[in-house]
C-alpha cells in the first residue's frame, strides 16, 4: 500500500498548546501486569489501562492460553480458566514485543512455554539472549529457532543467581514472572530499574509475591508456590507525559498535565531546565509554560536504560531540538537503528547532519508543513511534534503505529488547540 492510501493525521501548524490533560496510564506496564494473569487461577482486575492496540492484542493472546478478559473504561477485569501450555498464533505473536512476556509464567506455571517471533518496531535487532539465558539458568531447556522458541522446564525452575547482560526491560519482567514461582531465591543482577519494573514487581507482590530491591540494580526474588488475583491500578504514562510536554513545548504552549509522577520524568526534565524550559510541579502535576520571547539554548541528549534519557523520548526530543539556538547532538545508546525520523525531519526544513553516527541539530530552523511517513511509534510522534510547529498543513502518515501506543494523542492534542484532524487516505477522499 503506498503511503497516499493511508489514514494521515492532518496538521495545520503554530497553534499555541494550552490546557489541562490527564495522563493515561502506562502501556509499558499494562502489558507486564496483564502477562501476570497467566500466574494465577484466581480473578483479577486492572485499573488505568490504556485503550490502545498492544493491550488488545495482548489479551487476544492471553485469550488463546485460557485468559478470559473484558476491557471497559480503561479497566480490565480477568477471568482466568486454567492457564493451559499452548503457543499463541504466530501473526499475534509477531503484533507486538510484549508478547513474549508469556513465556516466564507459562514456563512457571505450566513447565513449558512456546512463542513465535515476537513484533515490535523496527529500531534495531532486539534479540532474546537476555531471556533465554534467564529461562536457562533457571533450569529451563531452551530451544531457539528461526519460527520459535520452546523452553520446557519439566522438573520445575530453580532459583539462581543471574547476570543479565544487558539491563533488558522485558528480559527482567520475563524472568521475575518465572522467578516468583521457582523454587528457593534468585537474584537478578543488572536489572532493569524502569518505573515499569516496579509497577510490575509491586502488583507481584500483591499477588503474594516475595520480591525486593526493584528499581534497583539488584532485584530478589524468593519464590512462592502460588499467588493469588491482582488488583492494580497502573503507573502513569512517563512517556505519553514526555511526548505531551514536548509537543507544548515547541508550540510554546501553557500546558498543566494531570495524573503524572514527577519523578519518573527527571531525566526529560533535566534536558528542559538546560534547554530554557521551566516546568512547574507538584506531587502529580506538571505545567510547562514557555515565554515566546526566550531564547531556548542548545543541549546534547544520550538516550540509556531508566534513569537515563528514555530512548522513548528520544525522537520526538529531536524535532523540539530543531527549534532551539546552536547545535545540538543527539546519541541514541540503547537502540541501534532509531533514527529514522531524521529523514522525515529534514522534510519539514530541520538542518540535521549525522557525524560518526551522531545527529547533529542546527536551530532555529522555520519548519513548513510536509507529507512524512512514521516507521514506528515515537518516530511517528516525533513527526506530529514537528507539524505541530511548522508553517501550513502536515500531513503525517503511519498512525496505527500511534495506535499501538497512545490511547488518543490527537485528541489530547486537539483538546489543547492544536489543529489535528484523523482524515481517510487521500485516494478515498478523491474518490
Ligand atoms: N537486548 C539484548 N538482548 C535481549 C534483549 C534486549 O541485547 O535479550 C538489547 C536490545 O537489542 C536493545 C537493548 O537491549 O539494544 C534494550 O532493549 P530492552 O530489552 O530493554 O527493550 P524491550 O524490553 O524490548 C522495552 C519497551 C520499549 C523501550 C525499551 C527501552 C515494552 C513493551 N517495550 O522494550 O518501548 O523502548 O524497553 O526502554 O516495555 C515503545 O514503547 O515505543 C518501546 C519501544
Amino acid at each position: 500500500m503506498s503511503a497516499d492510501a493511508e489514514p494521515y493525521l492532518k496538521i495545520d501548524g503554530r497553534r499555541r498548546l494550552d490546557g489541562e490533560i490527564h495522563v493515561n496510564g502506562a502501556k509499558n506496564a499494562a502489558l507486564p501486569c496483564l502477562a501476570a494473569a497467566l500466574l494465577t487461577d484466581e480473578p483479577s482486575r486492572l485499573r488505568r489501562v490504556p485503550d490502545i492496540e498492544d493491550v488488545h492484542r495482548l489479551l487476544e493472546i492471553l485469550e488463546t492460553l485460557g485468559i478470559e478478559s473484558k476491557f471497559e473504561g480503561n479497566e480490565v477485569e480477568i477471568r482466568p480458566s486454567g492457564t493451559s501450555a499452548g503457543s499463541p498464533p504466530d501473526h499475534l505473536a509477531a503484533a507486538l514485543r510484549a508478547s513474549f512476556l508469556i513465556m516466564g509464567p507459562l514456563l512457571a506455571r505450566t513447565g513449558q512455554g512456546s512463542c513465535g517471533p515476537p513484533g515490535g518496531d523496527p529500531i534495531g535487532q532486539r534479540p532474546l539472549d537476555v531471556h533465554h539465558a534467564g529461562f536457562r539458568a533457571l533450569g529451563a531447556l531452551v530451544e531457539v529457532s528461526k519460527e520459535r522458541t520452546v523452553a520446557r522446564a519439566p522438573n520445575g525452575l530453580h532459583g539462581t543467581t543471574i547476570v543479565l547482560d544487558y539491563p533488558s526491560v522485558l528480559g527482567t519482567e520475563n524472568l521475575l514472572l518465572a522467578a516468583v514461582l521457582a523454587s528457593g531465591r534468585t537474584k537478578i543482577i543488572n536489572a532493569a530499574m524502569e518505573p515499569e519494573v516496579i509497577c510490575l514487581a509491586e502488583m507481584l507482590n500483591q499477588m503474594g509475591a516475595r520480591i525486593s530491591g526493584a528499581g534497583q540494580h539488584t532485584v530478589t526474588i524468593d519464590g512462592v508456590d502460588r499467588l493469588s488475583g491482582f488488583n492494580q491500578t497502573l503507573i502513569p504514562d512517563r512517556i505519553e507525559a514526555g511526548t505531551l510536554l514536548i509537543a507544548a513545548a515547541i508550540t510554546d504552549g501553557r500546558v498543566c498535565l494531570t495524573g503524572v509522577n514527577p519523578a519518573h520524568l527527571e531525566s526529560l526534565l533535566a534536558k528542559f531546565a538546560e534547554v530554557g524550559i521551566p516546568v512547574e510541579r507538584t506531587s502529580n502535576q506538571l505545567i510547562l509554560s514557555v515565554d515566546p520571547h526566550a531564547e531556548l539554548q542548545a543541549t546534547n541528549i544520550q538516550a540509556l536504560p531508566y534513569p537515563g534519557f528514555a530512548t522513548d523520548l528520544q525522537a520526538p526530543m529531536t524535532a523540539l531540538l530543531t527549534q532551539v539556538t546552536g547545535i545540538s547532538t543527539v546519541q541514541e545508546r540503547v537502540f541501534e537503528d532509531r533514527f529514522k525520523h531524521l529523514d522525515e525531519l529534514r522534510k519539514f526544513g530541520a538542518s540535521i547532519v549525522v557525524k560518526k553516527s551522531v545527529p547533529q541539530i542546527k536551530g532555529p530552523s522555520r519548519l513548513s508543513g510536509a507529507n512524512v511517513l512514521g516507521n514506528d511509534i515515537r518516530a511517528t510522534a516525533a513527526l506530529v511534534v514537528a507539524a505541530l510547529s511548522a508553517d501550513g498543513e502536515s500531513r503525517v502518515y503511519g498512525v496505527d503505529h500511534l495506535d499501538r501506543a497512545y490511547a488518543d494523542l490527537p485528541g489530547q492534542l486537539r483538546a489543547l488547540g492544536a489543529d489535528i484532524e484523523l482524515l481517510p487516505s487521500a485516494d478515498t477522499l478523491t474518490n
